[in-house]
């Protein structure tokens, strides 16, 4: 059987200590897809893909980072991890820790975490515990805990799951055969363009397959790397990245700033109404995923960028499963008929026309 999972394809790229206990559900090697159509409603005569990271096992680019860190935790005989997050890392951090026999602690601010993420940990058997505050507060406690207590903590401060999330870049250049010119993503917490930035940097190193320029995308009610400063009540539909002090800031302003590009903010009608295009390819995708496409968007309508001749790739990190009620708060009950085919057909032929 071909080998699967990130830690069997790329371990010699990574920085994982010969301890480590590989944890892996064949998270990766997720695909990029080719979006000419929107491509060109977007700006003419360039290419756009998107990395589908909602393909991983639990719905979310997590995964990557988890195998590394759960790996990594296993390997030095930790019993329990923590973490705290807006859904995704929660349902990722309950999946390994069960493969791995392990106890998950997750941290979640109450009433703020789309269905699917929550429905994930809870199923995968993670003690969820509803913080009254926000992502934010709820990082700061965990981390004051494992400061204090042997538990791991899996968030992306913890530098494993950064190795493991660089792999998508490293993915994207070996798809492509080398780095696309611009990467767009959503930005929360800010680990994941950091990691992204530290994958091209390598790949490059290795292969000197050039670097892309990164556009970070924050949410407007979530925005304090373009604010400049902290966020206290953070507010955006795109639950995911409701942050208001990111723990990697510093560091993806550095990634941006060093790559050519920018963190910039879109609101969250731009964020939706992308999430309803990438839906119209095929792509349903969390609103937090959408929120890096929407940025280009933002940038190609403002005149500050000018994408001919471009390959560009769009992060999307999450499936659209993960929060169905964004949608399902939106729209009317689908139409109701009788059991017969004639209300059927009248309803079929009056469509075709
Ligand atoms: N997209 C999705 C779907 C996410 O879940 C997250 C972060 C991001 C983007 C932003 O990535 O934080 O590395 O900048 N979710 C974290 C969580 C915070 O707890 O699941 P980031």
């Amino acid at each position: 059987m071909e080998p699967r999972g990130i830690i069997n394809l790329y371990r010699p790229y990574l920085n994982l200590p010969d301890y480590a206990i590989p944890v892996s559900l064949q998270e990766g090697s997720t695909p990029l897809i080719p979006v000419p159509r929107l491509a060109a409603e977007i700006a003419p005569g360039f290419e756009l893909y998107v990395k589908y990271e909602g393909m991983n096992p639990t719905g979310s680019f997590k995964d990557r980072g988890m195998t590394v860190a759960i790996s990594e935790a296993l390997g030095r005989g930790a019993r329990t991890v923590i973490c705290a997050s807006t859904g995704n890392t929660a349902a990722s951090a309950a999946a390994y820790a069960a493969r791995a026999g392990q106890r998950a602690i997750v941290l979640i601010p109450e009433g703020k975490v789309a269905a699917g993420k929550l429905a994930g940990a809870v199923a995968y058997g993670a003690q969820v515990v509803q913080i009254q505050g926000s992502f934010d507060q709820a990082l700061s406690l965990v981390v004051a805990l494992t400061e204090k207590h042997p538990l791991a903590l899996v968030n992306s401060l913890n530098p494993y799951r950064l190795e493991g999330q660089k792999t998508a870049a490293f993915e994207i250049c070996d798809v492509l055969g080398g780095a696309p010119d611009l990467l767009c993503l959503p930005v929360g917490n800010a680990g994941n363009i950091t990691a992204y930035w530290m994958g091209f940097q390598q790949y490059h190193q290795e292969k000197g397959t050039g670097l892309p320029r990164l556009l970070g995308v924050q949410a407007e009610g979530a925005a304090p790397l373009v604010l400049g400063h902290p966020v206290n009540f953070p507010e955006t539909v795109a639950s995911a990245i409701r942050i208001g002090r990111p723990a990697r800031g510093e560091q993806a302003l550095q990634a941006a700033e060093e790559s050519g590009g920018e963190i910039i903010a879109v609101s969250d009608a731009e964020i939706l109404s992308m999430q309803r295009s990438l839906a119209g390819e095929g792509l349903w995708v969390e609103p937090a995923s959408a929120a890096g496409l929407a940025g280009l968007v933002k940038q190609v309508r403002e005149g500050r960028i000018d994408l001919r001749g471009m390959r560009v790739v769009a992060v999307c990190t999450g499936h659209g499963l993960k929060d169905p009620d964004t949608i399902t708060r939106a729209m009317d009950p689908p139409q109701s008929l009788p059991a017969e085919i004639s209300a059927l057909e009248s309803l079929a032929l009056q469509e075709q026309s």
